[in-house]
């Protein structure tokens, strides 16, 4: 590091596109002097990239700034500075109250304004107690302004395609934080997975708040769905792996549907969350889909890609939410079937949503023995269908080594844990493997060899 090389440290919560947010930030900020450093103590900038989905992601910020503060002021003792910046959702939603309640913050901004990040550390270097506050949402957009990007970590990431949401679930705050929808042009999608790729990725995942809602405007001046932008993308040499997430029942078109069944690289993973089995509780949250148009779909996409592997979303204890509300949400998920287990949340009230303002809520000791129930049925369907596997031969990406020395880690077209032992060079191959064992949530296997010689099928087939 040169003496001119300012420390960044990073903290990411949240989804997803808040891990691309924080390696975009980095990328804004690597030209004027800051590099991404694992360590906060000394930092020169301090970024908590905030979620607000949920209300212990907000306090977690509160108590993070509070560990924070001894820091600053060792470093402004010997005669530096710490510039700490509170970015994301949480920022965008509550951007008054943290400046008011955290004074130690030198900078709030959402997650739209975060390309002018340069001009508002100028502004807050300046004089010492200029604060910038940066929340509203520009009429620019950010994609037009951010730096190509700096590196690619691993063989696998992420790359947000779509942002914002115009959905307005009565619980949800991401329409609030994130903004309106809106979609990313295909050409800057595919160039972006195009550098990617040529940094040594292997598999991207597709991201958005409604990633299937996806409606960019082509060179030609015509609208792209998800399923065209999937086929485009397939066409990139050395894309080996296609996913995306999150996505909405009700944005699922036939032509992304029939995607997973000809798009080889398209994985047979889906998360499509429902929140709940109860025709009541979906209108109540605004889904604008019943049970019935969920199972329907599901049967669809089953068609199209019969091992297809299934996640989900799913709130309990929603206001209302009754004994026999919460049975149809058993029954669906029996129904289903999530082999690749899913994610279950207690609602929490979250200030300014049309839910939280409703009188019905109901006690934490209920929402507690639903999730509990929920999350059993949950953990049960996944761990069959892990118990499955062993004597299957599947195609696996290896992404890093593993914890035992000359163990490698991959991936399974179903997005589960695969280890073997291997050579690091097949970091980044796709290498069919023969699953042996399952532990826990990982899988354990060996290559397939064909003939005598130490290469595996995949390759030799690649090099036939
Ligand atoms: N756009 C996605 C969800 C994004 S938020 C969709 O529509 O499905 C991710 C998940 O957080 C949601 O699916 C929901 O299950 C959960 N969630 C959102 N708001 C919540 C709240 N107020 N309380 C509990 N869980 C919530
Ligand atoms: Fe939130 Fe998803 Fe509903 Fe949008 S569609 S409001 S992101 S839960
Ligand atoms: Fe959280 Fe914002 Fe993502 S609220 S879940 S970080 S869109």
């Amino acid at each position: 590091m040169t003496s001119n090389t300012k420390k960044l440290f990073i903290k990411t919560y949240g989804c997803q596109m808040n891990v691309y947010d924080s390696q975009r930030m980095a990328d804004v900020l690597a030209p004027i002097g800051y590099e991404v450093s694992q360590d906060m103590d000394d930092a020169d900038m301090v970024i908590l990239n905030t979620c607000h989905i949920r209300e212990k992601a907000a306090e977690k910020v509160y108590s993070e700034l509070g560990r924070i503060r001894p820091l600053q002021d060792r470093k402004a003792e010997g005669g530096g500075r710490m510039l700490v910046a509170v970015a994301g959702c949480v920022a965008q939603a509550e951007g008054e109250e943290i400046m008011a309640r955290a004074p130690q913050v030198d900078m709030v901004f959402g997650p739209q304004t975060y390309h002018r990040l340069p001009e508002m550390i100028a502004q807050a270097s300046r004089a010492a107690g200029e604060k910038v506050l940066d929340t509203d949402f520009p009429v620019e957009d950010k994609f037009d302004f951010l730096p190509e990007e700096t590196k690619v970590d691993g063989v696998t990431g992420f790359l947000t395609i779509q942002e914002g949401c115009d959905k307005f679930c009565t619980f949800c705050v991401v329409p609030y934080t994130r903004g309106a929808e809106a979609s990313r042009s295909p050409q800057s999608i595919i160039d972006e997975a195009r550098r990617m790729v040529a940094a040594g990725l292997r598999e991207v995942t597709l991201l958005g708040q409604n990633v299937n809602a996806y409606h960019g405007e082509g060179a030609d001046g015509k609208e792209w769905g998800l399923g065209r932008l999937v086929r485009a993308l397939a066409d990139v040499d050395g894309l080996e792996r296609i996913r995306y997430t999150t996505s909405h029942p009700r944005d699922m078109d036939d032509d992304l549907i029939r995607a997973h069944g000809e798009v080889p690289q398209l994985m047979p993973y889906l998360h499509l969350p429902v929140q709940s089995g109860s025709d009541r509780m979906l209108e109540a949250m605004n889904r604008k889909h019943t049970a019935d148009d969920y199972f329907r779909l599901v049967d669809k996409l089953r068609e199209a890609r019969p091992d297809l592997a299934l996640s989900s979303d799913f709130i309990v204890g929603f206001p209302g939410e009754t004994d026999q509300d919460f049975a149809d949400t058993i029954k669906l998920v029996q129904k289903v079937g999530y082999d690749a287990g899913a994610f279950s949340f207690k609602y929490s009230a979250r200030p300014g949503t049309p839910a939280a303002a409703v009188e019905d809520q109901l006690s934490e000791a209920v929402k507690d023995e639903r999730l509990k129930g929920l999350q059993q049925l949950l953990e049960a369907q996944q761990a069959a269908f892990n118990q499955s596997m062993p004597g299957k031969t599947i195609p696996v990406l290896f992404e890093k080594k593993g914890r035992m020395p000359g163990q490698l880690v991959g991936r399974s077209p179903y997005l589960q844990p695969v280890h073997i032992d291997g050579p690091d060079r097949l970091i980044g191959s796709i290498i069919e493997c023969r699953i042996t064992e399952t532990k826990g949530h990982s899988l354990f296997g060996e290559p397939v060899m064909a003939g005598s010689e130490d290469e595996p099928l995949e390759r030799k087939r690649a090099l036939a």
